[in-house]
């Protein structure tokens, strides 16, 4: 009798504990179920997934849901956004960004401070970053985004506005890693004295020091009213002495050059420009017309030619003219730079499959055959039939020659480059070039007397 009700009591209790159990269990489901619900939610609603849990745990299920119904959402967590695809919210959902403050000292950077961010490592499948910076970048409101290929720095964003304490940026293929930092600029290098006539335009160049400082935005200022200041044009209007002042705001810096102007109009010698010969010459199997580098489609560059980049003299002469377009109320980027052999290979090839050969080769170089190749090139801003008459191209072709640049494949000049007008793409000859050949109304071509046509 005892001994029955003794087994009765523990069969009361572990029935109690299994109720308990499975009570439990059912409660934790439901919060489970509760919480994916609402992420499924968050998603339908806005694609965006909050938390600001040190660790989100998600189930597969909500995965799975998230990979079969949006191509990507975007994390919210701890401060920063990334938007991945559902596989990315397993593997990388720990990120603590202040780790990956580092300085660099190499090339033009000194010890340069900044966030390292390795792309394998938390950029891996990301398509779009959103990124808290620390105080020590964000307190400038902009910073340079740099990628990184094979351990070389090429700046890939510049001046990305900071926004609320953050930046974003799409990240590239074409990079391994980035670096987001911000540079002060130092001073403005430019002469010291101008002499100039009653209605002259003033050329003032300058370079920036570093050249590669994050703001290059410039003011003018004249001490009197004999400079008229309207944007980026600077005219002598009256005779005697005035100083002009150079300023970057943004680091309080700032240069003046004393200015001359004398009253008697230069009397220009219109000299006729002779119909010159020019030999093209090898030079270590590359191409040159006096000291100008020739690439076309007649003229290739070696396989192996590799500046490492944009040359210093087509940077200092691009920062040059951004300021001064900023004052003109224009914008303008390096969307496309140093090109390799292989890159070109592969963006031509792809053209190629797209459109055939044929067409391609009417807007895209065969490798070699690419003024990319040389660092000499560019794409500025757009490289799409679309940027062809807007406010940035127009300005591009109007004042691009004062600071050394050639718009190379012009409107109307289809046979003698061998390509469709490209407002886009400059290619750096120095001022004096610049000014001849755009004066002359011929293409780079057509002043030399060369072809471009593949054999
Ligand atoms: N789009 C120019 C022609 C190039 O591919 O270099
Ligand atoms: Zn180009």
């Amino acid at each position: 009798m005892k001994k029955r009700r003794k087994r009765l009591r523990v069969d009361r209790i572990l029935y109690c504990l299994g109720i308990l159990v499975v009570f439990v269990y059912l409660v934790i489901l439901g919060i489970s179920w509760i919480i994916n619900h609402n992420i499924f939610k968050s998603v339908k609603e806005d694609n965006l997934l909050k938390t600001n849990k040190t660790n989100l745990k998600v189930w597969t299920k909500t995965i799975n849901y998230i990979n079969e119904n949006v191509d990507e959402i975007t994390i919210k967590h701890d401060g920063y956004y990334i938007k991945v695809n559902g596989n990315y919210i397993k593997n990388h959902i720990n990120l603590d960004l202040n780790k990956y403050t580092t300085k660099i000292n190499k090339g033009s950077f000194k010890n340069q401070k900044g966030l390292y961010i390795k792309k394998n490592e938390i950029l891996d499948e990301a398509l779009n970053i959103k990124l808290k910076l620390p105080y020590y970048l964000r307190k400038n409101n902009e910073v340079d985004v740099y990628g990184i290929k094979k351990g070389e720095y090429t700046l890939y964003k510049g001046r990305v506005k900071v926004k609320d304490k953050y930046i974003s940026f799409d990240t590239s293929d074409d990079y391994d890693d980035y670096f987001i930092t911000y540079i002060p600029l130092d001073s403005i290098n430019t002469k010291t004295t101008l002499t100039c006539y009653v209605g002259d335009e003033l050329d003032i160049s300058f370079k920036f020091v570093p050249s590669n400082a994050t703001n290059k935005s410039i003011t003018y200022k004249a001490s009197n009213d004999l400079l008229e200041i309207k944007g980026s044009k600077i005219t002598a209007k009256k005779k005697g002495n005035t100083i002009l002042t150079i300023k970057n705001i943004k680091n309080n810096i700032s240069t003046d050059i004393k200015i001359t102007i004398k009253g008697k109009k230069k009397v220009k010698e219109v000299k006729k420009e002779e119909e010159k010969k020019y030999e093209i010459v090898n030079k270590d199997g590359i191409y040159y017309i006096e000291d100008i580098m020739i690439v076309n489609k007649t003229y290739p560059l070696p396989s192996d030619y590799n500046p490492g980049g944009l040359s210093d003299d087509f940077m200092d002469a691009f920062y040059e003219m951004q300021a001064h377009a900023e004052l003109d109320g224009i914008e303008l980027w390096i969307q496309s730079g140093y090109r390799s052999y292989y890159t070109q290979d592969i963006i031509y090839n792809n053209y190629v499959s797209m459109d055939g050969q044929n067409e391609a080769d009417t807007y895209s170089s065969r490798p070699g055959h690419s003024e990319h190749q040389s660092g000499l090139a560019a794409d500025i801003n757009n490289p799409d039939e679309s940027f062809n008459g807007t406010a940035a191209a127009e300005w591009l072709k109007n004042n691009c020659y004062k600071y050394g640049f050639i718009v190379r494949f012009p409107e109307g000049k289809e046979d003698s480059t061998g390509y469709i007008y490209e407002s886009w793409h400059l290619r750096y000859v120095g001022k004096e070039w610049a000014k001849k050949i755009t004066e002359s109304g011929k293409s780079l071509e057509e002043y030399f007397g060369i072809t471009s046509r593949y054999e």
